[in-house]
């Protein structure tokens, strides 16, 4: 079995400056880290934030919360918010994607004449699971199918789009197949009828560029354990900042209070800005764990990371299609997220191979074998893992 040095040299480091990076992530000393479209590698400087959220509790105890920990959703989600392009106070964490969705799609009535959901056929599991859901409130449930369970053509979701849609719900790279798509043209349609439009960034925020003002998203929701290297249990929701008078999610809590130390009864009067989308009480060591990884990826910037990924995920392709592998992502960099699709027979037992031979990646049934390098791949780690997949699944 072939290996790969762990720490470049100083002409390596030369040619690729981001391979400086690969000393704060301890796991890469001994492993061949493909997988951060699932759970990112762990930054060094986790362990010392880890350290300072128990020296708090230890030393400030209570006084803590007013001391930074009931903010942190906003200050944290500030930190995302620089990646995405929002502006400051328009992002706040929850624990997960899963909620937040279920936050934005209880700002709405989905038993009026406007009940329709436009989803793409490619959306996460959980998100389709929360829509369908909606149905026993009224809401038509549209998804829009795959042709090739690949990629869903802009067209077909245009058409489903029309006046009696409510919401459109887009993720904006395929968990499956790493499918961009087009976000502006469908937000575009979206609001030529007067529908909102949520966009699940988790598979693009942190490695493909992101302007929610640009785009003109109503909604964004994340997380942080891909592409932005953090720990988990920190999920966000970006919401526009004009909505805020007109929203009043029913998924909601004592944070979402305007006056939340007074404790009143009775229905809510909602915080007048972006605390309006919390519910209860923070999760405050995941926004520590997760906190290194948005500053990491801030400090290198989007774009850099997203010139490297095109490069090495072309490459990824190139070395498949010479070594007969086929390949389940579009072919095109710019349709493309970080994650390289191979389909091989024996997908499952085939990755669990490749993890015996330190190189981690993963298996979805119906798409196959998903790669991905991240800023901190060598090259010599893209040769590698072909090589060793190629000897796996044989000639
Ligand atoms: C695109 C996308 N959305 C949502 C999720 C799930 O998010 P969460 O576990 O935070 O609800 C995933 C995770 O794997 C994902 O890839």
């Amino acid at each position: 079995m072939s290996t790969v040095a762990p720490q470049p040299g100083a002409s390596a480091i030369s040619e690729d400056p981001l391979l400086a990076w690969r000393k704060e992530f301890p796991i890469l000393d001994h492993t061949t880290y493909m997988i951060s479209h699932s759970l990112g590698p762990m930054p060094r400087r986790v362990q010392t934030a880890l350290q300072e959220f128990a020296n708090t509790w230890a030393t400030r105890g209570i006084r803590a919360w007013e001391e930074g920990w009931w903010m942190m959703p906003v200050t944290c989600g500030d930190l995302i918010g620089s990646i995405i392009g929002a502006p400051k106070g328009r992002v706040v964490m929850h624990q997960n994607v899963s909620i937040c969705q279920s936050i934005v799609t209880s700002c709405f009535d989905w038993n009026g004449p406007r009940n329709k959901l436009v989803t793409d056929g490619l959306n996460f599991p959980s998100n389709d699971y929360i829509y369908h859901g909606l149905g026993r409130q009224g809401a038509e449930i549209v998804s829009v199918g795959s042709h090739d369970g690949m990629t869903v053509r802009l067209e077909s979701i245009l058409d489903a789009i029309d006046e009696r849609t409510q919401l459109v719900s887009i993720s904006h790279v395929a968990f499956r197949s790493s499918y961009l798509q087009d976000l502006a043209a469908i937000t575009a349609r979206a609001h030529e009828v007067g529908a909102y439009i949520v966009a699940d960034l988790y598979q693009s925020a942190g490695i493909v560029p992101i302007d929610v003002i640009a785009l003109d998203l109503d909604f964004a929701t994340g997380g942080s354990v891909k592409w932005l290297l953090g720990g988990p249990g920190a999920g966000y929701l970006y919401v526009r900042e004009d909505l805020d008078p007109k929203l009043r999610p029913v998924a909601t809590g004592w944070a979402a209070h305007a006056e939340p130390f007074e404790f009143v009864g009775g229905p809510i009067e909602y915080a007048p800005d972006i605390r309006r989308f919390l519910n209860g009480t923070p999760n405050v060591p995941a926004m520590y764990s997760a906190r290194s990884g948005y500053e990491i990826v801030n400090e290198i910037g989007v774009p850099t990371i997203r010139a490297k990924s095109k490069r090495q995920t072309d490459r990824l392709i190139a070395l498949a299609d010479e070594a007969g592998l086929a390949v389940r992502s579009p072919r095109d960099s710019e349709a493309r997220g970080g994650t390289v699709i191979l389909d091989v027979p024996n997908g499952r037992e085939v990755t669990a191979e490749l993890g015996r031979r330190q190189i981690l990646v993963d298996f979805r049934p119906g798409a196959g074998i998903r790669i991905a390098p991240h800023f901190y791949t060598s090259d010599d780690e893209i040769a590698h893992t072909i090589h060793e997949l190629r000897s796996i699944v044989g000639p």
